[in-house]
């Protein structure tokens, strides 16, 4: 039985080098979401693209440690599908967005809901062990998303910086859409 134990020990810190990310679709409508690996600043994703999710309908995807990025909403006429890299600040169409970077404070993860590209689908960040995060609309308090625009991240200068950002030691999140 203890070896059975010691193998089920390194399978676990094997399991732990990446983390599950449940995409959870509560919409009455399909959302297509893009992944984008921006900034570059950690080890990127290069699994299969996400594509659309149908309503009612849940994906995982695994991401490897330290994975530094974003995954957005990308509308027609947002720009978005290209590396989340479009929006209201381009005068396009709002894309909603969760940003993350796995293992970076202290080896905690460091994660938010943005609608700096403006607010196009209800999200809920969800960690296995951590703090909910929950925006529903476009006027949602400024500890849970960051607003449209506010790329100071300071709430329209009203606030603290970055009060939208949570930290947690979670292997495993869900984002939940139309939560
Ligand atoms: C966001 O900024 C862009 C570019 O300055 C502007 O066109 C747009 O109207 C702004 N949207 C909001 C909601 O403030």
């Amino acid at each position: 039985m203890r070896a059975s134990f010691a193998v089920l020990a390194v399978l676990a810190a094997v399991a732990n080098a990446s983390h599950r990310i449940t995409l959870r679709n509560n919409c009455a409508w399909g959302v297509g979401l893009t992944l984008s690996n921006f900034p570059h600043a950690g080890v990127d994703y290069t699994g299969p693209a996400i594509g659309d999710i149908g309503a009612g309908q849940s994906k995982d995807i695994t991401v490897p440690d330290r994975w530094n990025g974003r995954i957005c909403d990308r509308p027609p006429n947002s720009g978005c599908e290209n590396d989340c890299f479009g929006g209201i600040a381009f005068g396009r169409a709002a894309c909603s967005m969760t940003e993350w970077n796995f293992d970076s404070v202290n080896g905690k993860t460091d994660y938010d809901i943005s609608n700096i590209q403006g607010f196009s689908v209800a999200q809920r960040i969800i960690p296995d062990n951590g703090e909910t995060l929950t925006c529903t609309n476009v006027n949602c308090p400024c500890n849970q998303a960051y607003r449209p625009n506010d790329t100071s991240g300071t709430c329209g200068g009203t606030g603290p910086v970055d009060q939208a950002t949570r930290v947690a030691g979670s292997s495993g999140f869900t984002v939940v859409f139309c939560p």
